[in-house]
């Protein structure tokens, strides 16, 4: 029984906090070996959902296993599968048990992952982990520093802050940013955060194939040196969000080292593609970067929240976050004993580095290349098959596990609004089935099927019967 000194200390009798526990271990094994045959989509509105949990904080408790089954039954199952295996949009969010198991770890022991002194090891940790992600990207390690962040947005975000920082010191009112019309909106977004004005911010139109114009960027910087503006920093994708397209960076490098501009690769979707042999090939130059988002949280299979900026030179980044107030002064540590604090925005920090660590010990990085190598190969598949069929158009071809096609029925000689409405239809129809998700973007102003194709446990077996599903949709519009 629990005694009214324990309520007032917000404790659990030891039989209690056990019997939560495995019930909670046994809720995330069970979704976990099961989820590939549910659903993958929940849908609900505003006000089905108020209807469900509005209700003011209760002031008296509840039995927490009562509280757990309608969590479980009402939230989670409710919830969309990101990590299903026909979850195919947006980037889809595989994730991996040993990770979960180890922000639970993290969470349990409430880890303070800000300061050297708390917890030397959980720094340690972020430092050795950090490090073996230099190492894959072919950073400087001794130099090279780095932060776990919340994601990818945080990531860019710590860069660009970083990289104002290092080229403009103070005074930032003439500073110019580059980017191409295929950034993440999140490059956007940190930009303005930032304070920079829209004036200081340059779209550089893509090429055919979705890569940054070379060309149009160089008139623009030498258009922006003649104006008496500071070009100082240039954002690069490595996998494009839409389209998977990686960015020329070995000539981007080489401008930016002329024009003596920060380069910044935002690789949050395909820079983990390095660990295959083609995302090698493909990911040439990113070794040169200054700075560089990757997202474990994407393609290293994390779960959320992970995402990680690697920087050439760890004093940047202590040189744009350092604070020392007062309350802190006793935990500063010695220079080689990192306060991750010093490094980004946050001071009190979650124990991210551990999921990485136990996934990358437990399953070893041998097991990721394959993971990802499979993922490239199943786009590249995905785009033959639909190759072969007359029904189907690529509008861009496989990369880095990502392809846009669109049904397009050669007999039909559909137009282009038409085109657009059927396939606006077939996304539709698919979550509405809840069988798949299979969402749209707009490319070259069409509207196309998108697959990001990042979870080792999707087959083609599963493919094929999306693609079936959405032919089914269709037919109903436009029967052969
Ligand atoms: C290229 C790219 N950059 C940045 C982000 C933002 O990352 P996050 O959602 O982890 O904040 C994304 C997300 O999809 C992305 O694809």
């Amino acid at each position: 029984m629990r005694s009214k000194t324990m309520d007032a200390r917000l404790e659990l009798t030891l039989d209690e906090m056990k019997d939560l526990g495995y019930k909670v271990v046994d809720t995330v094994v069970n979704h976990t070996a099961n989820q590939g045959s549910k659903l993958p989509v929940s849908l609900a509105s505003r006000e089905e959902m108020d209807h469900m949990f509005l209700e003011e904080a209760p002031e008296y408790p509840s039995d927490v296993n009562q509280v757990l089954d309608f969590v479980t039954e009402n939230v989670l199952e409710k919830s969309s599968i990101v990590s299903h295996p026909k979850f195919y949009s947006f980037v889809p969010g595989p994730s991996n048990y040993i990770s979960v198991m180890a922000d639970t770890l993290a969470t349990g022991y409430n880890i303070f992952s800000g300061g050297w002194t708390t917890s030397p090891a959980a720094a340690e940790l972020e430092i050795v982990t950090v490090g073996w992600l230099q190492k894959i990207f072919g950073f400087p390690v001794k130099k090279g520093g780095g932060i776990f962040t919340s994601g990818g947005s945080m990531a860019n975000l710590t860069a660009i802050a970083t990289a104002r920082r290092v080229m403009c010191e103070e005074d930032f009112s003439k500073a110019i940013i580059y980017l191409s019309d295929q950034a993440h909106s999140s490059n956007i977004k940190a930009i303005r955060i930032l304070g920079f004005r829209k004036e200081q911010i340059r779209i550089i139109p893509t090429d055919m194939e979705f890569k940054f114009a070379i060309n149009k960027l160089k008139n623009a910087i030498a258009r922006d040196r003649i104006e008496g503006y500071q070009p100082f920093c240039l954002i690069a994708t490595a996998g494009t969000t839409n389209t998977g397209t990686v960015d020329p960076l070995t000539q981007l490098a080489g401008i930016c080292k002329k024009e003596k501009i920060w380069f910044h690769i935002d690789g949050a979707y395909g820079a983990a593609a390095i660990l295959s042999e083609q995302g090698k090939k493909l990911l040439k130059g990113i070794e040169k970067a200054d700075s560089l988002t990757v997202d474990p949280h994407k393609w290293f299979y994390q779960p959320y929240e992970s995402g990680c900026l690697l920087v050439r030179n760890s004093k940047w980044l202590k040189n744009t976050f350092t604070e020392k107030p007062e309350y802190l002064r006793d935990v500063e540590g010695n220079t080689s004993e990192i306060n991750f604090y010093d490094h980004g925005v946050q001071l009190t920090r979650r124990f991210r580095a551990l999921k990485f660590y136990m996934s990358v010990k437990s399953f070893g990085l041998a097991a990721f290349r394959k993971a990802i190598t499979y993922n490239i190969q199943l786009a590249e598949q995905v785009e033959s098959l639909l190759r072969e069929s007359e029904h189907w158009e690529i509008i861009s071809p496989a990369t880095l596990a990502v392809i846009n096609f669109r049904y397009n029925p050669i007999v039909q000689k559909l137009n282009e609004t038409q085109l657009d409405n059927l396939n606006q239809y077939i996304s539709k129809k698919i979550m509405l089935s809840k069988e798949a998700v299979l969402m749209t973007t707009v490319l070259n102003g069409q509207i196309v099927l998108r697959m990001c194709l990042i979870n080792p446990r999707t087959t083609m077996e599963d493919i094929k019967s999306t693609l079936e599903l959405c032919r089914q949709f269709a037919m109903e519009k436009y029967p052969d």
